[in-house]
Formats: C-alpha cells, sequence, structure tokens
C-alpha cells in the first residue's frame, strides 16, 4: 500500500482528466495537494479532493507557460505548505495540424506548454528539493513523443523534449536525492481524446494489445508509484502506461 502521508504535491493541469485523477489518487494515499491550472472553474473540483480525502487542497490559477507567474505561485506555495516534496508536471495541449499548414503560433504554444513549462516548474522548485536532499519529480510525456502521430510536429517534438529534459534532469539532481522520471501514457480517455473522430479512436483501440483505451486512474496510479518511497532507487526513466501499444 503506497503511502504518501506528510507529503506535499504540485500537480500541473489538476482540475480536469489525467491531472485532477493524479490529485484524487496521491489524496488518497494522504499527500497534500496544490492544485494549480490555467483555469480553476468554480474551485469544486479542488474542494472536493480536500473533502473526499480529507487532506489539504488549494487551488493556484496559473498558466504554466508564464516564467513570472510560475515563479510567483511556487513561492507563494512553498510558503503555504512550509514544504514541496512531489512535482508532477502534467499540463498539456494539442493543437494539431498537417505540417505545412501548422501556424507558428500553434507550434510554439504547445512547445511552451508541454515542454518549456516543465524547465520553469523544476527551475522554480530544484533549489528547494535540492536543499531539502528529497524529492520526486514525475513528468508527463506521451507515446506520441517515441512513436509518433502524422499532424501532431508541435506535440511530438514536445513530448519527446520531454524525455529529453527528464533524463538530462535525472542526472543532474540524483546526488541531491531528487529522483526525476517520466510517463508515456498511450491512448487514455479524456477531454483531449474526445476531441479525435469514432473512426480514429476505433482504428486506435484495436491496434492496443490490452484492447482497451486506458483511463486517468491507470496514468495516475504510476505517477502515485513513482512519487513513493518505494520508487527511490529509480530516476531517469520513461513508464509506459499504454496497453502494451509501444511494445
Ligand atoms: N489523454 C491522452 O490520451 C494522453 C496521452 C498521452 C499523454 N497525455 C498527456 O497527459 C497530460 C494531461 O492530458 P489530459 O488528457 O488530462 O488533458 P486535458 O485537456 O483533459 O487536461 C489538461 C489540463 O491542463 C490545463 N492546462 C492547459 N494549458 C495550461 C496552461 N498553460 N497552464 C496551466 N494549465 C493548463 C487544462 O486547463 C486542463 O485542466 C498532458 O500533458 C497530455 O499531453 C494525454
Amino acid at each position: 500500500m503506497i503511502d504518501l502521508k506528510g507529503k506535499v504535491a504540485i500537480v500541473t493541469g489538476a482540475t480536469r482528466g489525467i491531472g485532477l485523477e493524479i490529485s484524487r489518487v496521491l489524496a488518497s494515499r494522504g499527500c497534500d495537494l496544490a492544485m494549480l491550472d490555467i483555469q480553476l472553474g468554480d474551485g469544486s473540483s479542488i474542494s472536493e479532493v480536500a473533502k473526499d480525502f480529507g487532506v489539504v487542497a488549494k487551488g493556484y490559477a496559473c498558466d504554466v507557460s508564464n516564467t513570472e507567474a510560475v515563479e510567483a505561485v511556487f513561492k507563494q506555495i512553498i510558503a503555504d505548505f512550509g514544504k514541496v516534496s512531489v512535482l508532477v508536471n502534467n499540463a498539456g495541449i494539442t493543437r494539431d495540424a498537417l505540417l505545412m499548414r501548422m501556424k507558428d503560433d500553434e507550434f510554439d504554444s504547445v512547445i511552451a506548454v508541454n515542454l518549456r513549462s516543465v524547465f520553469v516548474c523544476t527551475r522554480a522548485i530544484s533549489r528547494h528539493m535540492m536543499g531539502n536532499r528529497a524529492g520526486r519529480i514525475i513528468n508527463m510525456a506521451s507515446i506520441n513523443g517515441i512513436r509518433c502521430q502524422a499532424g501532431q510536429a508541435n506535440y511530438a517534438a514536445s513530448k519527446a523534449g520531454v524525455i529529453g529534459i527528464t533524463k538530462s534532469n535525472a542526472m543532474e539532481f540524483a546526488s541531491r536525492g531528487v529522483t526525476v522520471n517520466a510517463i508515456a501514457p498511450g491512448f487514455i480517455r479524456t477531454a483531449m481524446t474526445e476531441k479525435l473522430p469514432a473512426e480514429a479512436v476505433a482504428k486506435y483501440t484495436a491496434a492496443i494489445p490490452l484492447q482497451s483505451m486506458g483511463s486517468p486512474r491507470d496514468v495516475a496510479n504510476a505517477v502515485a508509484f513513482l512519487a513513493s518511497d518505494e520508487a527511490a532507487y529509480i530516476t531517469g526513466q520513461v513508464l509506459g502506461v499504454d496497453g502494451g501499444l509501444n511494445s
């Protein structure tokens, strides 16, 4: 039984989809949460995490592609909670288009939200974690950063970049007891995949060895393991949560 009592996690992109489920699963193991998102809505997803699991869960509105905003919010979170043990860089977007039609801002915005944010958020917490000689950083990559799809030059480049920064940061932080790993989800049922046409969903699902789409819970369970004391000897790795798709 993974026990995260006494730990504090920052989760980005935390108010829906995979990020919300990560928050709920970490909270179910006793972890307090700083839930960060560009939009907090009515705040109910955050208050429900606190109520359902009896942990401290606070929401922070922040665009992870804005460096000054991230630095200010991370300072605030450290002041509010006193410490941060886990950072989950989960926020991500898609702006799919065939390369010939892809606009500069469609490329740049995906790189800024999916990849540069990992650099900015990790830098904002690195001094704190290295000073504590403990920490877990978990970055959300994707199978599409490994085996790529047409129409995703921006997304594939961002997620391949997430794998690269994960491995470099793992080497840089290892001597200070901070581990850095990535998760590469396959095809997971969320708002991001609901946008896809039904024929595409049927085609992708047919190719999955375990024969179904994954759930946000499947990804969240992997995050909880990598955040735990049991994963202390694992760093610089990319864990596929994809039903065998990338085998
Ligand atoms: N759904 C899948 O099949 C799948 C597969 C592989 C990887 N992923 C990755 O998992 C992560 C979560 O995906 P999801 O399916 O839950 O997506 P989602 O669209 O359901 O949720 C993404 C969350 O990120 C937030 N967000 C977007 N831009 C932001 C910004 N600039 N600053 C702060 N927050 C921002 C959104 O408000 C939202 O709450 C992403 O990194 C995605 O690339 C998803």
